[in-house]
């Protein structure tokens, strides 16, 4: 078993009286590819905005496993969580993110140069991304003159053009059709678990969720499966019992 590149541990979240998270324990592995699936309102999007620091959970802590031992993300302050989003994590949604005015090779060279990288360099990287997505000669289109699943592989290149460890991504096929979701995946897999990287995704599509190694579902932002089952296990409602939590 490989450590785990991101753990939580008993992760609350409330927005009011609306319950987003209820306790959730997780560990996942480095090198992985973890589906978070669960009907609308169910948690997904604000476990992945915890795991990924761009949230603080109320209640709970994640840990990110780093060269200099396990970095406590829910405790960094707003700039120091930023500054790690920047530099280990990237980010792929459903749409947003790329910016409209700029070329694909802009939108992608914009995520190095935001860690100080100068512009040709970090255009010479964008540029072998995009190759690397099937993207070459579409370098200087806008991203409103390419096709939604050619933005989407843009905004893959512009997630891992840092040499991100982690790729987040929330519902990255949500706007596309069957075949282009196909593609997409196949270009988010190749890229992340297929190099070694970690992917973590949230989706309501059962057959984007099946090509990912682990599959988790929530229910009223609690763990109700998974395919690990020695994690369901501990996030049983009956073993949240044991640990002295009520209902
Ligand atoms: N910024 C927010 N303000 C108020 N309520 C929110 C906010 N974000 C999420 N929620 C609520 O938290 C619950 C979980 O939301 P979310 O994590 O977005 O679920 P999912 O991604 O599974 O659809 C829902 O009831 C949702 O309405
Ligand atoms: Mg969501």
């Amino acid at each position: 078993m490989k450590p785990n590149i991101l753990d939580t541990h008993l992760l609350y979240k409330n927005y009011g009286p609306s319950v987003a998270l209820d306790g959730v324990s997780l560990g996942i592995e480095a090198g992985d590819a973890v589906a978070i699936m669960g009907a609308s309102g169910s948690g997904k999007t604000t476990l992945l905005h915890c795991l990924a620091g761009i949230i603080r959970p109320d209640g709970g802590h994640v840990d990110f496993a780093t060269a200099q031992g396990p970095l406590r993300v829910s405790s960094l302050s707003e700039s120091r969580r930023s500054q790690l989003r920047r530099e280990s994590f990237g980010f792929v949604f459903q749409q947003g993110l790329l910016i409209p005015e700029l070329t694909a090779i802009e939108n992608v060279a914009i995520a190095l140069m935001l860690t100080g990288a100068p512009r040709p360099a970090a255009e010479q990287s964008a540029a072998a991304w995009l190759a690397a997505m099937g993207l070459q000669g579409l370098e200087a289109r806008r991203i409103g003159e390419l096709s939604g699943g050619q933005a989407q592989r843009v905004a893959i290149a512009r997630a891992q053009v840092t040499g991100a460890s982690v790729i987040f991504a929330d519902e990255p096929t949500g706007a596309l059709d069957s075949a282009t979701s196909n593609e997409v995946m196949d270009v988010l897999l190749d890229s992340t678990v297929r190099s070694s990287k970690t992917l973590v995704l949230v989706t309501h599509d059962q057959s984007v969720a099946d090509q990912c190694r682990r599959i988790i579902q929530l229910r009223d932002g609690r763990i109700v499966s998974d395919s690990d089952t020695a994690t369901a296990d501990a996030n049983r409602p009956d073993q949240a019992s044991l640990t002295g939590r009520t209902q």
